[in-house]
């Protein structure tokens, strides 16, 4: 076993992560020894970056936005699911030096469905707003879940038509939709889903902009990836009609959670994590009055 885990996040920016916090935590509840360190890399600079955490003996890193593709280039080996996603967010460094990346989102998106919230996707109707990066990954995990449906809304419809084409090749047994947000079928697909997900930056930050059809639900889960605020105006108007939420914290734990335990074999102390989250938030939230 190791006795020392000397891990890092690589991004732009990374200032804001939350990744040391729940590492240390983590690390201190499991009796590790552990280092992380938040590496600002400019895009063009990850190959050299990624050669120096090898050549320093570090064990592994995270990678966040903008990162989460080019990264792929400098890897030796990629795990299927990462692939199938199109973006690495979690590298192991072996012994031998080793690369291989990985992808703990979508687990991280579905995890916290049935823990937390006693959903279990398999057989169920989804609609996502989105069809970004977040996008792939949620429906990747939905998907090897066995929903039984999926519909792919986006303000781009090329966007949702391009990650159904991803999509439909591999996860054959789903029926997959793409459509755009003025689609005539965007309500009623709205009303008839067990399951409602927020993978657009819609809400982020408290911006005032709703999302097409959301005057529509009609209870089941809705669930909200932006944790920024946490509260966000979709989940807000998901609880008043009368629909179970879950908030864009929990998918951001079980991530690293996920790649804690790929780095170290062990887990995170999940409420202990979520709690030291929520108090950063807090005084993060005291400190910029505008929640910025
Ligand atoms: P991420 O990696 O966080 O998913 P991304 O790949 O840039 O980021 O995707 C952002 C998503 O939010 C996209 O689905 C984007 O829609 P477009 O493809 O039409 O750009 C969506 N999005 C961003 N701002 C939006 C807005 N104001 N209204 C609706 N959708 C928005």
């Amino acid at each position: 076993m190791t006795d020392h885990y000397r891990l890092a996040i690589i991004g732009h920016p990374v200032g804001h992560s939350m990744s040391p916090l729940m590492h240390a935590l983590a690390a201190k509840r499991n009796g590790l020894a552990l280092t992380y360190d938040k590496i600002d890399t400019l895009p063009g600079q990850v190959g050299e970056t990624v050669a120096r955490l090898r050549d320093e003996g570090y064990h592994g890193f995270n990678v966040t936005v903008p990162h989460k593709i080019e990264v792929m280039e400098y890897l030796d080996h990629i795990s299927e699911e990462a692939k199938l996603i199109g973006a690495v967010n979690t590298v192991v460094i072996g012994q031998d030096g080793r690369l291989t990346g990985y992808n703990t989102d979508a687990y991280g998106f579905v995890a916290p469905l049935k823990k937390t919230a006693g959903f279990d996707p398999e057989g169920k109707s989804v609609f996502m707003y989105g069809a970004g990066g977040a996008a792939r990954a949620v429906a990747v995990g939905l998907l090897a879940a066995q929903v039984a449906s999926l519909t792919i809304a986006n303000r781009t419809v090329a966007r949702a038509q391009e990650l159904k084409e991803r999509l439909v090749t591999h996860y054959r047994a789903a029926t997959i939709t793409a459509i755009g947000f003025d689609d005539k079928n965007l309500v009623e697909s709205v009303g008839g889903a067990d399951i409602i997900v927020n993978t657009s930056s819609v809400g982020l930050g408290g911006q005032t902009g709703s999302l097409p059809g959301e005057d529509e639900i009609k209870g089941g889960l809705v669930v909200d990836i932006v944790y920024q605020p946490l509260e966000t105006k979709l989940l807000i108007k998901a609880n008043a009609l009368g629909a179970a939420t879950l908030d864009g914290l929990w998918m951001l734990i079980h991530q690293g959670d996920r790649a804690f335990n790929i780095w170290t074999g062990k887990n995170f102390p999940i409420e202990e994590v979520r709690s030291a989250l929520l108090a950063r938030l807090r005084q993060e939230t005291a400190s910029s009055p505008s929640g910025e």
